[in-house]
């Protein structure tokens, strides 16, 4: 359409007066709420940026083929977790023979889209492969494998990937130790071993223990806390502890995630939410969905507030690909976005907490 030079002046004049009504705070229709930039919504990963910190999602190799869900992975999030892709049953199927497609493949995609990686995991009692749980181990022959393993894969990665959870879900929820193979065969001194391993072979990458079931204060967060005091006092290469964060609206939510985030920045150490999924029993109702928006509200709010706690990752972004419902029965519903990848309660109290 054409316009005539008053018209374009005074189209002019009013384009000039709205940004400053929107500047002065006079104008707060929702586009000015949510923080709109020439019409496009920031997404969570600016909205994150902007206190310093990450919004990250989970993915798999399996889900890549779907086009609308990975364009919102490129979108909204600027660290990306491969939720299978870097285990030891995936990167060493045979004893020495390594395999890493599946973790390059999702690397590679993270960089496309200008993404870091967390990676995932080193040192775990699942998913293993079978020549490793089918057989027993003296320590003499399970210590040269497991550091084989951690350097082998960390030396592929290194320099393209920002941390690693080197060890995974080590304690009981007691704080006693898990006995894995790895504690029994080679004792607790093997959590140490990893981690100084993984750090010869990527000085540069920060280095997680990551458990589920430690956000709030309690025995199994203890243990973590008492591990990594003597770790760092030992001048072990610990960096951060990863809170896996897979809540339950059944279970009650961990009211005292932000002073046990606390207790870690005061041990010098990062802290992350690592997997986060709020799950709750089926149906959803839109009571239960208010109730998880909520608690991702409360959690993102726990972790800002928390000036070493460095970010946050949801374990897949949406209910279209959670592990949840394949792990327990009846429940589901535990992502920001649902089956149609359509935005949730719980995706715009995310926002609203890193408003
Ligand atoms: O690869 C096989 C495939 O060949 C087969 O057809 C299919 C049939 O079920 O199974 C596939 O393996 C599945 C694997 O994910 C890859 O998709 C396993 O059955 C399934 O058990 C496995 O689940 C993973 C789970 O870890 C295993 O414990 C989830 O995807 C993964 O999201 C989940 O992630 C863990 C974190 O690593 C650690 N914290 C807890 C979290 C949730 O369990």
């Amino acid at each position: 359409m054409r316009t005539t030079a008053p018209a374009r002046t005074r189209l002019r004049l009013a384009g000039a007066l709205a940004t400053v009504l929107v500047a002065a705070g006079v104008v707060t229709g929702p586009a000015a709420q949510a923080g709109e930039q020439h019409g496009k919504q920031r997404t969570l990963a600016e909205l994150a940026q902007r206190h310093g910190r990450y919004f990250g999602s989970a993915t798999d190799n399996p889900e890549l083929t779907d086009t609308p869900y990975t364009k919102i992975l490129g979108d909204e999030f600027d660290m990306i977790t491969p939720g299978n892709g870097m285990k030891w049953y995936a990167t060493e199927p045979q004893q020495g023979v390594f395999d890493f497609s599946k973790g390059d493949e999702i690397v590679k995609l993270a960089r496309k889209n200008h993404q870091r990686v967390r990676a995932h995991t080193l040192v775990w009692h699942s998913q293993l492969p079978d020549w490793l749980t089918s057989r027993t181990w003296t320590a003499d022959e399970l210590r040269p494998v497991l550091k084989k393993h951690i350097q082998t894969e960390v030396r592929h990665y290194r320099g393209k990937v920002y941390a690693w959870d080197v060890v995974n879900e080590a304690f009981n929820e007691d704080g006693t130790y898990r006995e894995t193979v790895f504690y029994k065969t080679l004792g607790p001194g093997y959590i140490a071993d990893a981690l100084r391993w993984a750090h010869q072979a990527d000085p540069h990458a920060k280095l997680y223990l990551n458990d589920y079931n430690i956000e709030a204060v309690g025995p199994k967060s203890d243990a973590y806390y008492a591990l990594a005091k003597e770790l760092k006092a030992q001048g072990v290469p610990l960096h951060g502890i990863g809170l896996q964060a897979h809540l339950a609206l059944q279970y009650g939510y961990p009211t005292t995630l932000e002073d046990n985030l606390r207790r870690f920045a005061r041990l010098r150490l990062d802290t992350a939410l690592t997997e986060v999924d709020v799950r709750m029993l089926l149906p959803a109702t839109e009571e239960k969905l208010a109730q998880q928006a909520d608690w991702y509200r409360d959690m993102t709010k726990a972790c800002l507030a928390v000036r070493r706690c460095v970010g946050i990752t949801v374990w897949d972004y949406t209910d279209k690909y959670s592990w949840i419902p394949d792990f327990f029965e009846g429940q589901g519903a535990a992502l920001p976005w649902d089956e149609q990848l359509r935005p949730k309660p719980a995706y715009h109290a995310i926002r609203e907490a890193l408003g």
